[in-house]
C-alpha cells in the first residue's frame, strides 16, 4: 500500500488545526498508521529538507520548523502521495485553491501549516527518518478487500 509522510508544522499545531488536518485525510478515506507530537531535531530537519539547503530561506525554514512542536503522521491508501499534496494545496498559500488546507487556512509561504512528501520514494525515506521504529501494519479487512484497482 502506498504511504506518505504528513507533518503539521508548528503554526498548524499552535493554531489548533491538527484535528482539521486529520479530519480531511480521514474524510477522504485515508488510513492513519502512525502519529506523534514532538519537537523536531535540527539535524533531522536538515536531512528532511536537504534538497533546499542552498536556498536563501533555508535557515528561516529550519528555525520555523523548530519554533514549536510538530505532529508527524504516516497516512496510507490509494495514490496517497499525490492526492495528499492535493489536499494540502500549492506551496504558496496565496496560490493554493480554496478547499485545500493551505487555501483555506493560511496566507504565508513561510508559515504554510503542513508538509506532504512529494514522491513515493521520498515518502519512504521520510517515514524511515521520522519513524525509525516503524509504523503500524494495518489492512482494513472489509474496506480494502472491496477496493477496485
Ligand atoms: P513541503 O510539503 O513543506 O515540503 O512543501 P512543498 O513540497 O510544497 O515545497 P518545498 O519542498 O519546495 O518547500 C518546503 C517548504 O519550504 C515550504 O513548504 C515552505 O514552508 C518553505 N518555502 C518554500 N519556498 C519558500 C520561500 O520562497 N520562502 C520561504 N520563506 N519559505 C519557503
Ligand atoms: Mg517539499
Amino acid at each position: 500500500t502506498e504511504r506518505t509522510y504528513i507533518m503539521v508544522k508548528p503554526d498548524g499545531v499552535e493554531r489548533g488545526l491538527v484535528g482539521e488536518i486529520i479530519k480531511r485525510f480521514e474524510n477522504k478515506g485515508y488510513q492513519l498508521v502512525a502519529i506523534e507530537l514532538f519537537k523536531a531535531e535540527k539535524t533531522i530537519l536538515e536531512e528532511h529538507y536537504k534538497d533546499l539547503s542552498g536556498r536563501s530561506f533555508f535557515p528561516r525554514l529550519i528555525a520555523y520548523m523548530q519554533s514549536g512542536p510538530v505532529v508527524g503522521m504516516v497516512w496510507q491508501g490509494k495514490e496517497v502521495v499525490k492526492t495528499g499534496r492535493l489536499l494540502l494545496g500549492a506551496t504558496n498559500p496565496l496560490e493554493s485553491a480554496p478547499g485545500t488546507i493551505r487555501g483555506d487556512f493560511c496566507v504565508d509561504v513561510g508559515q504554510n501549516l503542513c508538509h506532504g512528501s512529494d514522491s513515493v520514494q521520498n515518502a519512504e525515506s521520510e517515514i524511515k527518518l521520522w519513524f525509525p521504529r516503524g509504523v503500524t501494519q494495518w489492512k482494513r479487512e472489509r474496506l480494502d478487500s472491496l477496493l477496485y484497482e
